[in-house]
């Protein structure tokens, strides 16, 4: 048989040719994925729409690497410093969004009984977000929404250990030993493991502030179950640092740098 082998000498060659053609096309292609139209990029990074970017632009109040800039089609990249009337802007490759979840809706991208919560997020491809940490159809509060998954795994994994603070509403008066059971742990039916630690801080006499730091299915209502009570109502107030203060019921807003830089 008549093998062709070429000398190693003469592939290495080529291969350098071929390097030497391809560079240029490579760094071409990467800049153009990296770069964006300004509006575009004022819109990832801020909660503005298209026209008010525009708008903004027109009245020259944005400067990049400070230069007024007025044209939306200017082409920028993450390296450029992007202001808004003196405020730096960071691009923001995915989104982050809290809502005050009201009842009868569900933390599911699809509507079943009840519609799915992100039905209430005004913005693009609303759908192509998941929900950080669910709460059942008949609990208000905190939910954070976001297309970052390593983001809403810190939040949801047990390993991390991230507290939600739930306002709790019980059928019965919260007797003395709860607390200390919750701090101790408890089996609930189906589970391996005890709860994790949780805290307890009475408000009235039917109504507590109950922190945890894991979110197993039903968790807050199969605990007070297995002390005996039953949860009447359950709306979850924080997360972490994020707290839901007065966010009206159904409204959501983009969270800020430092409550996103919570869960990184
Ligand atoms: N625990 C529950 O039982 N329900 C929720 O919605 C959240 C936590």
């Amino acid at each position: 048989m008549n093998f062709f082998v070429m000398p190693v000498h003469a592939s290495l060659a080529k291969n350098i040719q071929i390097a030497i053609i391809a560079a240029p096309l490579f760094h071409y292609l990467l800049a153009i994925l990296l770069t964006m139209r300004l509006d575009k990029f004022i819109c990832k990074s801020t909660e503005l729409t298209r026209t008010e970017a525009k708008k903004l632009l027109k009245m020259s109040k944005v400067t990049v690497n400070d230069v007024v800039i007025k044209d939306p089609a200017t082409q920028v990249d993450e390296d450029d410093y992007i202001c808004i009337e003196d405020e730096a802007l960071t691009a923001r490759r995915f989104r982050y969004i809290i809502l005050h979840k009201p009842l009868a809706t569900i933390c599911s991208n699809v509507d079943e009984i009840y519609p799915s919560l992100l039905h209430l997020i005004a913005v693009d491809k609303a759908f192509d977000m998941h929900i950080a940490g669910r709460l059942d159809a008949d609990t208000t509060g905190l939910v954070l929404i976001t297309d970052d998954g390593h983001w809403s795994h810190n939040i949801i994994s047990p390993k991390k250990q991230c507290e939600k603070v739930y306002r709790v509403w019980l059928r019965d008066p919260l007797k003395t030993t709860t607390a200390e059971k919750f701090t101790h742990g408890l089996q609930l039916q189906g589970e391996d493991d005890l709860t994790r630690p949780a805290t307890l801080e009475q408000v009235a006499e039917k109504e507590v502030l109950l922190t945890i730091t894991e979110g197993k299915y039903h968790q807050v209502k199969r605990m007070f179950a297995a002390v005996g009570n039953q949860v009447l109502g359950l709306h979850r107030e924080q997360i972490g640092p994020v707290k839901l203060a007065d966010l009206p019921l159904g409204e959501w807003r983009y969270l800020n740098t430092e409550e996103v830089r919570a869960f990184l």
